[in-house]
C-alpha cells in the first residue's frame, strides 16, 4: 500500500500565501517508501466538484498548472494522487489557494501622496481612512507604497512584515502584499486604516554618493480593501482622494542613518492626499519569503563606559536594531548608535562610512515603554545607548530581520572551527539576503552587487530556498539592463553610470545574467527560469564578447579583476597579483560554457556556436596567458586555479600548473591568496588536479590570511577582506571594510559538495552527486539538504574499523557516488557502507598518518607496503627507484607523503595518482547494504 504525496504546494509560496499567477505549477513530495515505485501518471484533482486532469509521467516538481486558467480572487483545494504498479495510490491531503489579483483592472485604487507634510526632510506620513461595513464573509487587502509600509486596522497591525514591500526595480516592478484582514475588521461597524509609510529604498539614501529620493520625491500608498458579504456581494474601500494624512511621531527615517522618534504629543498636522501617477501597470504579487523578525538576542554583555554610555554586546553580528524597555525617561532624550566592532573597547563606527545608523528616541511619559525602531535597519554586533542609564534600562533585546527564506541546508564536521566558519557564513547570509542579496547590512552601501551573487549563489541555494528570491532579483536584472547588453554592477540598479559610464562592465560581475540561473537551475530544476534569463543571459554574453573583440582577449576598460585579492593595495582592491585582462578573458571563457548549458535547455539550436565560441576563448586564453610549458601570466594562486578550472591546458601544461599552483600555495603556508573570484575557485582547482588534501589545508589553516583566521580572531560573520582585522587588531582601511559580507563565504559550496559530499548532478537534485573526499584530516562530516523532492543526507565517520558511510536519498533522487569502495550509483532509500581498512593501516588513521616515512619504511610489513604501493601506482620503477624517491622525504610524516605524492615535481605522473595512493593504504573490502 502506498502512503499518500504530500507537501502540496503552488508555485515557489509557503502554505498560505496567495497565488499572483493564473497557471501556477505544483510541486510535492512523494511518501517515502520501502521500495522504489514506478508511477506511470498523475491525477490532479481541483476543487470538491472534482475537475481531475492526468498528467503522463511521475515528475513531481513544478509541475505545469492542468486546468484552465485562474482569474483574480479564485479559491479552491487540489489534491494529487500517482498511479504506482498499476494502481491508484491515495489522495494527497487537500491544499488550499486563493489567487490576488491578476490584472491591471482589478485595481479601483489609485496612487495617493501626501500634500503639504510627509516631505523629504519630514516626518513620516500616515495615510488613513474611515469606512463603515456591513456584515463580513471575509477581507481582503492588497497594498503597497512609494516607500516602506506598516498597515494598521483598528490599531492592530496588519501581518507581520518588515519594510514592505521590499526592494526590486521600482520603475519597472513594484511588490504589493495581499492580506487576509477578515479578523481584524468590526462587522457592521466604523472601522480605520492607517499606514505609516517611510522613506526606505523608495526615497531613502543608496549608495556611498549621499544622494536620496532614487525613484521619486514624493511618498506614496496604493491600496484596497474588499470585503464580501455574507450573500457574497463585495464593498471595496480604495485609496483615492478622500483619504487623508498626518505626520508621525517618526520625525526622520532612513535605512542608513536610522530613526529619530519624538514621542512628545504635538499638535497634529493633517492635510489632504493627491492622487499621483499612474502605477497600476508595474505592481506584481508577492511571490517572495517577506522581511520577518527571524530572531531575538539576549546581550551577552551590558557595561557602563567611562564616559557613562551603556556599550552592549550581542555577541555576534546581525542585521535588525535593538529593542529597549525603559521606564523614567519623560522628555529625555535615547540615542542608540550601532558598530560592527570595537576598538579600543569603543564602538568603531568608520567602518559606516557616512551611514550613522543612529536610533535616537525622545520619551512623552515615564511610563515603561518598549522602544524599538521602524522604517530602518542597521549591520552591528554593539550598541551604546546614552541619555538612559543603567537603572532605567529594563531590557535590551537584538532584534534579528532578514528574509524569512526556509533553511535548507546543513553541514557539520569533527572540526569545531570549520563548523564556526560554516555557522558565520550562514550568518552573513542570514543578515545580507534582506530581500535582495546585498552585500553588506551597515555601510552606505547594502546593495545587490552582481559579482557577490554571483559567486555566493551556490551556497545560499544549499543553505536557503532561494528560488523564489533569485527568480525576482533576475527579473529585476532584465528590468536594468541596459539595450546594449551591459549589466549594471548593482541591481537594483541605483549607482547607475558612477562607476564606468559606457563600459560594458565587469567580468565576475555581469556574469551573474548568466551563472546566477544557472544555479537557481542546478538546485531547484525550474527550467522556466532559465528560459526567461535566456534571452537577457545571451545579450551579455554578445556584449562582452563585443568588448573583447576579434582576439577574444577581453583587454582595457574597466574591470574589478580577482577583487580584494590580499594581495592587492588596500585602496585599490582590482590590482591584485593576478593581472586584470587575464582575470576577465578567463570568467568570459567560463560564462560561455555556462551559457551553452544553459542554452541546453533554454535554446538548443544555439549550443554548437557557444560551444565553438568557448573553445575560440581557450585557444585565445592559452595563447596569451600560458607558455608552452604551462607557466601562466602573472604567476599568481589564481591565475593557475583559472587556467585549470576551464581545462584551457594541454596535459603537459596542466601538470606544470598543477606544480606551480601546488608550490605557490606550499610557499604560502597554504594561506588565501585569491581574491572573490579565485576564491570561489581555488579549491575545486585543486580537486582538479588531485590535490584535494592540499585544498583541505587551505581550509584548515588559521594562519592569516585564510578563513579560519577570521574563526581564530572571533569573526561571527565573514568578513569583506581576508585581514578587515589584522592579528593585532588594527581593521584595514575602514574606508571599505565590512565585516558582514558572504562573498568570501562562497566556500561554503565547496564544503558541501566536497567535506560533506553532497551536490545536485541533475537540474533540482533528481540525481545527486555523492563524492566526499573522505579526507584524512578531520575524522567525520555531514550535510543534508532539503531539495525539491525531499530531505537528502550524506554521512561518514572514520572509526577503528573503517570509514562509516551513511547516505538518504528521498524517493525520486538515485545518487551518482564517488567513494572508494561504494557502487557508483544508488537508488533513492537509506544506504549503509563501511569502506576501508581498520584505523591502524588506512588514511584515517592519525597514529599512522602521523609515522615518518623513515619509521613505515623501518617497519618490514608496512615498509614493503609502501614500496609495493609505490611501484604498483607507477610511482616508482622499481624498488630501488622507490627508496631513491622517498629518501627526501624520510623526516616526513606518511599523511604529508601523500600530498607530496600529488606534487608534480615528485614524479611527472604525481598528482593524479595521489588519490590512488591514499585509496590503496586504506584498501579493504567494502561492506555494502542498502536497506
Ligand atoms: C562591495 C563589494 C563589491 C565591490 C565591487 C564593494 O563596495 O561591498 O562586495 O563586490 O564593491 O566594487
Amino acid at each position: 500500500m502506498q502512503a499518500a504525496p504530500r507537501g502540496l504546494r503552488l508555485e515557489h509560496l509557503a502554505d498560505g500565501a496567495f497565488v499572483g499567477t493564473p497557471t501556477p505549477r505544483l510541486s510535492w513530495r512523494w511518501a517515502e517508501g520501502s521500495a522504489t515505485p514506478q508511477r506511470s501518471q498523475i491525477e490532479v484533482e481541483l476543487g470538491h466538484g472534482p475537475d481531475v486532469r492526468t498528467i503522463e509521467g511521475s515528475r513531481s516538481s513544478l509541475v505545469e498548472w492542468p486546468f484552465a486558467p485562474l482569474g483574480s480572487r479564485a479559491r479552491g483545494t487540489l489534491r494529487v494522487r500517482a498511479e504506482v504498479d498499476g494502481e491508484w495510490g491515495p489522495w494527497s491531503d487537500p491544499a488550499s489557494f486563493e489567487t490576488t489579483l491578476l490584472e491591471v483592472d482589478d485595481w479601483e485604487a489609485v496612487l495617493i501622496e501626501p500634500v503639504g507634510v510627509g516631505g523629504l526632510d519630514e516626518p513620516a506620513p500616515i495615510f488613513s481612512t474611515v469606512f463603515e461595513t456591513g456584515d463580513i464573509e471575509s477581507a481582503r487587502l492588497y497594498i503597497t507604497a512609494h516607500g516602506v509600509f506598516e498597515a494598521e486596522i483598528n490599531g492592530d497591525r496588519v501581518g507581520d512584515e518588515i519594510l514592505s514591500p521590499g526592494w526590486t526595480a521600482y520603475r519597472s516592478r513594484l511588490r504589493f502584499l495581499t492580506y487576509d484582514v477578515t479578523t481584524l475588521l468590526r462587522s457592521g461597524q466604523t472601522n480605520s486604516i492607517d499606514v505609516l509609510v517611510g522613506n526606505g529604498w523608495y526615497r531613502g539614501r543608496l549608495g556611498w554618493s549621499g544622494a536620496r529620493a532614487h525613484y521619486g520625491a514624493s511618498l506614496g500608498l496604493i491600496a484596497q480593501l474588499e470585503v464580501t458579504r455574507p450573500d457574497g456581494s463585495r464593498d471595496t474601500f480604495a485609496t483615492g482622494p478622500d483619504w487623508a494624512v498626518r505626520e508621525s511621531h517618526v520625525i526622520a527615517d532612513d535605512l542608513y542613518d536610522g530613526v529619530e522618534v519624538d514621542l512628545r504629543p504635538r499638535p497634529p498636522r493633517t492635510a489632504s492626499v493627491r492622487v499621483g501617477p499612474e502605477i497600476r501597470r508595474v505592481l506584481f504579487p508577492s511571490f517572495t519569503a517577506p522581511i520577518r523578525e527571524l530572531a531575538r538576542l539576549a546581550p551577552v554583555e551590558v557595561r557602563k563606559t567611562g564616559d557613562g554610555a551603556t556599550l552592549v554586546d550581542f555577541g555576534q553580528n546581525f542585521t535588525g536594531w535593538v529593542s529597549l524597555r525603559v521606564a523614567g525617561l519623560a522628555s529625555r532624550k535615547i540615542e542608540i548608535r550601532h558598530a560592527e566592532i570595537l576598538v579600543d573597547g569603543a564602538l568603531a563606527t568608520e567602518t559606516l562610512r557616512t551611514a550613522r545608523a543612529l536610533d535616537t528616541y525622545v520619551l512623552a511619559a515615564d511610563e515603561a515603554r518598549t522602544l524599538e525602531p521602524r522604517l530602518t535597519f542597521h549591520g552591528f554586533r554593539y550598541a551604546e545607548i546614552r541619555g538612559a542609564d543603567l537603572e532605567s534600562i529594563h531590557d535590551i533585546v537584538g532584534v534579528v530581520i532578514g528574509s524569512d527564506l526556509e533553511r535548507t541546508g546543513w553541514f557539520q564536521c569533527s572540526n569545531e572551527r570549520v563548523n564556526r566558519l560554516h555557522d558565520n557564513i550562514v550568518r552573513s547570509a542570514r543578515s545580507n539576503l534582506i530581500d535582495v542579496p546585498i552585500d553588506c547590512p551597515q555601510r552606505d552601501e547594502r546593495l545587490g552587487w552582481t559579482g557577490d551573487l554571483q559567486l555566493f549563489a551556490p551556497a545560499a541555494s544549499f543553505l536557503f530556498d532561494m528560488a523564489a528570491m533569485l527568480d525576482s532579483w533576475l527579473t529585476d536584472l532584465r528590468c536594468e539592463q541596459h539595450p546594449d547588453g551591459s549589466v549594471p554592477a548593482v541591481i537594483p540598479d541605483v549607482i547607475g553610470e558612477l562607476i564606468a559610464p559606457g563600459a560594458a562592465r565587469g567580468a565576475g560581475f555581469s556574469d551573474a545574467a548568466v551563472m546566477v540561473p544557472l544555479t537557481a537551475y542546478r538546485a531547484y530544476g525550474d527550467a522556466r527560469l532559465l528560459e526567461q534569463q535566456w534571452e537577457s543571459a545571451s545579450r551579455w554574453v554578445r556584449r562582452a564578447l563585443e568588448a573583447a573583440g576579434e582576439d577574444r582577449i577581453w583587454e582595457g576598460g574597466f574591470q574589478w579583476g580577482d577583487w580584494l585579492d590580499p594581495s592587492a593595495p588596500s585602496g585599490d582592491p582590482s590590482q591584485g597579483s593576478t593581472p586584470v585582462d587575464l582575470v576577465a578573458t578567463a570568467a568570459l571563457a567560463r560564462t560561455v560554457e555556462a551559457l551553452s548549458e544553459l542554452a541546453s535547455v533554454a535554446s538548443p539550436d544555439d549550443v554548437p556556436a557557444l560551444r565553438d565560441e568557448h573553445s575560440r576563448l581557450l585557444s585565445a586564453f592559452t595563447k596569451r596567458y600560458v607558455t608552452h610549458d604551462g607557466l601562466v601570466l602573472g604567476d599568481s594562486v589564481s591565475a593557475y586555479v583559472f587556467a585549470i578550472r576551464l581545462a584551457a591546458l594541454d596535459p603537459q601544461q596542466r601538470l606544470r600548473a598543477a606544480e606551480r599552483l601546488i608550490s605557490l600555495l606550499r610557499g604560502r603556508g597554504y594561506r588565501a591568496s585569491t581574491g572573490f573570484l579565485g576564491t570561489a575557485q581555488v579549491l575545486d582547482a585543486l580537486d582538479d588536479i588531485g590535490a584535494s588534501e592540499i585544498a583541505m589545508r587551505m581550509l584548515l589553516t588559521d594562519r592569516m590570511p585564510s578563513w579560519l583566521a577570521q574563526v581564530r580572531l572571533g569573526a561571527t560573520t565573514v568578513w569583506e577582506r581576508w585581514d578587515s582585522l589584522d592579528d593585532d587588531g588594527v581593521v584595514n582601511d575602514p574606508f571599505m571594510t565590512s565585516f558582514n559580507h558572504f562573498a568570501l563565504g562562497s566556500v561554503a559550496d565547496w564544503i558541501h559538495r566536497r567535506v560533506g559530499g553532497l551536490a545536485p548532478a541533475a537540474p533540482g537534485y533528481r540525481t545527486a552527486r555523492i563524492a566526499p573526499i573522505l579526507t584524512s584530516s578531520i575524522s567525520s562530516a555531514s550535510v543534508r539538504h532539503e531539495s525539491p523532492h525531499g530531505e537528502i543526507s550524506v554521512e561518514w565517520a572514520r572509526g577503528s574499523d573503517g570509514v562509516t558511510v551513511d547516505i538518504i536519498l528521498p524517493p525520486g533522487v538515485d545518487a551518482v557516488v564517488d567513494i572508494p569502495g561504494v557502487p557508483g550509483r544508488l537508488p533513492s532509500g537509506r544506504h549503509h557502507f563501511r569502506t576501508g581498512t581498520p584505523q591502524a593501516s588506512s588514511r584515517g588513521d592519525d597514529a599512522s598518518a602521523d609515522r615518518l616515512v623513515e619509521d613505515v619504511l623501518a617497519d618490514e610489513d608496512q615498509g614493503t607496503r609502501l614500496i609495493d604501493l609505490l611501484v604498483r601506482l607507477g610511482i616508482a620503477d622499481d624498488d630501488d627507484d622507490a627508496y631513491r624517491r622517498l629518501s627526501p622525504y624520510a623526516s616526513m610524516p606518511v599523511r604529508d607523503l601523500a600530498d607530496e605524492i600529488a606534487h608534480p615535481a615528485f614524479r611527472a605522473a604525481g598528482p593524479f595518482v595521489r588519490r590512488a595512493f591514499l585509496e590503496s593504504l586504506g584498501e579493504g573490502r567494502p561492506d555494502v547494504r542498502t536497506y
